[in-house]
């Protein structure tokens, strides 16, 4: 077995420290941050949602943060940044490959609804600095006008090629920076877009919670952290709540998409990651819980109290971000500087994000095909416009929720089991402990390896499960939608078409998998050979 195929240009590392950070934060905070928590919060009873949020956090997401930078610091020696080949090196055995291709899967299905949503907030970073929405000054009228926008309803507003040039930018502009590469390209774009998203987080968190109450008695931004922070014991025999909290925490670090770990194997084995890990993972907490949680929701209290605020999270997931924060800015000094500032955070914290998810696939075709960056970035993002394209035409019919289920929820939880079994079962505690603490700046409590060796896996099988009985199941026979309303008739189609793309895609990676393995002689039951100028060399 040879690995002589692959061009040295694969070689890559991050360029600092600080910037191996901040890129990986930025991979993790994101629109799951500002967006998708405030109104998963909201729609689970906020007190209670909190506790089964943070019980996810230190069991779950913490030792997978760990998990998943061990995993590919590991594949580095052999020059592997895709799941694939990341999952060969822990077993060898002819179907560890196969497994990895959830690792190819997830994340090219995200990107392209993700990047998708990501041009909405450049669209109204646009809109908000030329006031075009001003005017409509109801929570209704606003709907509407994102409705527009999104075509699904009245498309006078916007008119029919918005969406498509907005998505267009977006994604050459994700493309050109990942061309670029890791510390050219990524950690750049870190370096700069970073700073900017906390420094407008932190003012518009101050804004928020300095506002007044708009009737004198009525509600005010302290309601609104009230009902997220007081800890709320009444919901939590509720299993949806429990599933909700955890489903979130994978989402906003970005466990069990491959990311992570495509971002790790550009690490050395001189390089801490136990401390690194828990940076990013506190840095990610930071941007949800304090930054994340005192803007929308408190904004959206103020205006239509706890009731209206909950109601509001219920009726879209992407309406308090797109519809009840322009009503806000609309009623405040420097409206659309403030709306610049908010819609130009969640650019940047989505277009960190959305890099990180083509990092694996351009591994992949890289090392294994020797194909150049730029190619293959460039033809990614071809991929991903085809297929944007229909998620813009298709939005309404549901085709996001349903690519959002099965991928960024349903499969960001089988691919961790399946990661953590191979890790700390099949590759062994000792060595995985082992190899987590090369380098290591602090050593980690033993506890932490019974948690990685047990509870973790317990805690995913039995999420794994009662989700599959309780949701994936229902979801699958079209009992209910991801929602949790019945299905519309006419959706219906559009929903089989929906996955048959999806396991198109799986298919395609089989194969892609396959012809890899043969191409370059790869012989599953003796494993790969280190690089010599691996990067863990
Ligand atoms: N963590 C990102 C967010 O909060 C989303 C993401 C998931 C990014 C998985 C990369 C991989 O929005």
């Amino acid at each position: 077995m040879t690995s002589t195929q692959a061009p040295s240009s694969a070689n890559e590392n991050w360029g600092s420290r600080i910037g191996l950070i901040l890129a990986m934060a930025g991979n993790a905070v994101g629109l799951g941050n500002f967006l998708r928590f405030p109104s998963q919060a909201a729609n689970n009873g906020g007190g209670s949602f909190m506790i089964a949020y943070f019980t996810a956090f230190l069991l779950l997401g913490i030792p997978l943060m760990w998990v998943e930078w061990g995993i590919g610091r590991n594949a580095g020696r052999y020059r592997k940044g895709h799941v694939p080949g990341m999952f060969a090196a822990l077993w060898k055995h002819p179907a560890a490959k196969y497994l990895g291709v959830i690792g190819l899967t997830v994340p090219l299905v995200v990107m392209i609804y993700y990047t998708y949503i990501e041009s909405w907030t450049l669209a109204f970073t646009v809109f908000s600095a030329t006031s075009d929405y001003f005017g409509n000054n109801t929570q209704e009228a606003m709907v509407g006008y994102l409705q527009s926008y999104q075509m699904i309803g009245d498309d006078s507003v916007h008119g029919m090629w918005k969406p498509f040039v907005f998505f267009f930018i977006t994604l050459v502009i994700n493309i050109w920076v990942v061309s670029r590469g890791i510390s050219a390209g990524i950690e750049k774009l870190a370096r700069i877009g970073m700073p900017i998203l906390f420094f407008f987080a932190a003012i518009l968190a101050v804004v928020i919670l300095t506002m007044d109450p708009l009737t004198p008695g009525g509600p005010s931004p302290a309601d609104g952290l009230n009902f997220i922070f007081n800890p709320d014991f009444s919901q939590l025999s509720r299993p949806g709540l429990w599933l909700a909290a955890a489903g979130q925490i994978f989402f906003t670090l970005s466990v069990g998409m491959g990311t992570l770990q495509a971002y790790a194997s550009y690490l050395t084995k001189k390089d801490d990651l136990v401390l690194s890990g828990l940076a990013t993972a506190a840095t990610n907490e930071t941007a949800e819980v304090v930054l994340g949680g005192s803007i929308a929701i408190p904004a959206a209290v103020v205006f239509f109290g706890v009731a209206g605020a909950m109601q509001v999270a219920s009726s879209g997931s992407f309406n308090i971000g797109f519809a009840t924060m322009p009503v806000v800015f609309q009623q405040l000094p420097l409206g659309n500087v403030l709306g610049v500032m908010w819609f130009g955070l969640l650019f940047f914290a989505g277009i960190t994000s959305s890099v990180a998810m083509a990092t694996p696939i351009v591994a992949f075709f890289r090392e294994e095909f020797g194909i150049r960056r730029e190619t293959v970035a460039w033809g990614l993002g071809g991929v991903v416009m085809i297929f944007g394209l229909l998620q813009i035409f298709w939005l309404q019919y549901g085709m996001l929720d349903e690519w959002d289920y099965w991928a960024g929820t349903f499969g960001l939880v089988l691919f961790a089991s399946i990661e953590v079994v191979l890790f700390m079962w099949v590759f062994k505690p000792e060595r995985a402990w082992e190899s987590l603490h090369q380098g290591a700046d602090i050593r980690l409590p033993r506890i932490f390896k019974f948690v990685m060796t047990y509870i973790t896996p317990l805690y995913l099988f039995t999420i794994l499960v009662w989700w599959g009985v309780t949701d994936a199941w229902p979801i699958l026979t079209m009992e209910k939608t991801p929602g949790g309303a019945p299905p519309d008739p006419a959706n219906v189609p559009f929903v089989h078409a929906s996955r048959a793309i999806l396991a198109l895609i799986v298919v395609t990676f089989v194969v892609l998998v396959r012809l890899a393995w043969k191409r370059n002689r790869y012989d599953d039951r003796t494993g790969f050979t280190e690089s010599i100028t691996g990067s863990a060399q």
